[in-house]
């Protein structure tokens, strides 16, 4: 698989540790930042990544900040990204079978690093799930990209 990982100052560390385990799996990995430990703004590696995603240059990112939030908002204002943030095995296997989550964002403040790596892992590892009422359910998602907001909106 093509992966695409960045982080912001927060995350540098385990983005490196979690490069390596992801190269050993056998994936392809784009190391986009950033390096070292000057301050840097999680938006514009967000940014970046889901572009990455959404134009086919990588099958899937992972985005760390200091608690995965900040990713997440940023790469989801990107049309076609369904980024989430997972903090156990459970919730990265549910955010591929239920919600075909397309980038994965981990909080390296929060988070150890053996915990990041088992569910980077099952998020790799996981499909989406062919029952109809879990597309039905990521088709709405994705619609809503679509909506203008009125004031009157259901
Ligand atoms: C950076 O200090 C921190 O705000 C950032 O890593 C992240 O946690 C934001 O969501």
């Amino acid at each position: 698989m093509k992966i695409v990982i960045g982080s912001d100052h927060a995350g540098t560390q385990l983005k490196s540790y979690l490069v390596d385990i992801a190269q050993k799996l056998g994936h392809q990995v784009n190391d986009i930042g950033t390096f070292g430990s000057q301050s840097a703004d999680y938006p514009d590696i967000a940014y970046t990544a889901a572009c990455q995603v959404t134009t086919g240059l990588a099958d899937t990112a992972v985005l760390i900040c200091g608690t995965g939030i900040g990713m997440s908002l940023a790469a989801n204002k990107v049309k076609g990204i369904r980024a989430a943030v997972c903090w156990n095995q459970q919730t990265a296997e549910l955010a591929r079978k239920h919600n075909d989550a397309n980038i994965l964002c981990l909080g390296a403040r929060i988070m150890g690093k053996q915990a990041c790596k088992k569910i980077m892992e099952t998020f790799l590892s996981a499909v989406p799930s062919s029952q109809d009422r879990h597309g039905r359910r990521v088709a709405k998602i994705m619609n809503i990209e679509e909506r203008i907001c009125t004031g009157e909106d259901k």
